[in-house]
């Protein structure tokens, strides 16, 4: 089968197209054939290698992954024989479990038990590959930050693929939800259910005056010490990025008052994308996606989401894929 493939950490152009052997199902696997995936941030810093920290997981001279991707909605070829929940030509979608990879590739095995369900009826392959990562990744900082009915939530960055997932679940959770983003897309977040929006490049939230319970900063560009002002009493400012957060959250709860939240590692798990696939079947949840490119195109496509400034989420397509 064909698979992108990267042996050395480096630049987009590491990435090539290579003719790997095709997985074959374990006893408790399924065979999906690929129609979409994604390229994620979590893919870019993977490839990068960055922050040098990260490659005591991944590798620390070289790789351990060759594969990178982590979303999937494809078609199930084949299944090992003790698996029950799919069969041959089910449509799935779904994530590979935290820090396994592989779904840039015309074929991936998942066991039957990991974050894979059957894809959401009426969305395609491509919808369906881009909504697991971000959900999962803003579930995460909803929960962390207990976010309740009624509660006053800003989503800082709510044009990313994070961003965009969690003003839809702050608005399922009944929450009171500021977006911020550029202008670009005001209209946009508005539509996925934000009560207000706030242009960022005509307006600072944290100077207007209006403090919230929870601030979730879904892009990694703000910091705990310019929103503090902008907490409640007891506020919490959710983080996605930065090695300075991941210190604040270890110490801010000890002090009681306004805290920091970080959590990592992520939790993909097959309860989460069966939640989503619930929110999408009932209309509570859709993708947003920016660009579609075909597998042959992953450096331009990779290329693409480092800029850093992509709305919602990237697809790549494989073999000319089905779209439904
Ligand atoms: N915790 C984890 O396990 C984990 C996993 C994956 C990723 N991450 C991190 O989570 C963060 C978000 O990831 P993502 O995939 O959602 O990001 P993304 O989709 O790449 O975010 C891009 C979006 O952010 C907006 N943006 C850029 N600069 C901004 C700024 N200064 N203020 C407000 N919005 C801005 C961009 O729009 P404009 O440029 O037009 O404003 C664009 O729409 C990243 O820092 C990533 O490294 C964390």
């Amino acid at each position: 089968m064909r698979a992108v493939v990267f042996d050395r950490y480096g630049a987009p152009d590491v990435l090539r197209l290579e003719d790997v052997e095709q997985p074959v199902p374990k006893e408790h696997e399924v065979l999906v054939k690929m129609h979409a995936t994604t390229v994620t941030r979590s893919d870019c810093a993977v490839r990068a290698g960055k922050p040098f920290i990260s490659r005591f997981f991944t590798g620390l001279r070289r790789p351990k992954q060759r594969i990178l991707g982590t979303e999937l909605a494809g078609e199930v070829e084949a299944v090992g024989a003790a698996v029950h929940e799919f069969g041959v030509g089910d449509h799935v979608f779904g994530t590979t479990s935290t820090f396994r990879f592989g779904t840039h590739a015309e074929f991936i095995c998942m066991q039957e038990s990991a974050p894979l369900a059957h894809k959401p009826a009426g969305m395609s392959f491509e919808e369906a590959a881009a909504v697991c990562d971000g959900v999962i990744l803003a579930l995460m900082g909803l929960r962390a930050a207990g976010l309740r009915k009624g509660q006053k939530i800003v989503i800082y960055g709510a044009s990313g693929s994070i961003g965009t997932a969690g003003v839809q679940l702050a608005r399922y959770f009944e929450a009171d939800v500021t977006a911020v983003c550029n202008t670009k897309n005001l209209e946009l977040v508005r539509s996925l259910g934000a009560d207000r929006v706030i242009d960022y490049t005509q307006e600072d939230f944290t100077k207007n005056g209006e403090t919230y319970d929870v601030i979730f900063d879904a892009v990694g560009k703000h910091s705990f010490r310019r929103c503090r002002d902008s907490l409640k009493q007891g506020g919490i400012y959710v983080a996605t990025d930065g090695l300075r957060n991941l210190i604040l959250a270890l110490w801010t709860p000890r002090l009681g008052g306004k805290k920091v939240m970080f959590p990592i590692p992520p939790r993909y798990t097959k309860k989460d994308v069966l939640f989503l696939k619930e929110l999408i079947e009932t209309g509570r949840y859709r993708a947003v996606i920016d660009r579609r490119y075909p597998l042959e195109a992953v450096v331009e496509a990779t290329t693409y989401v480092e800029t850093k400034q992509k709305t919602g989420n990237v697809v790549l397509t494989i073999n000319g894929s089905r779209t439904r």
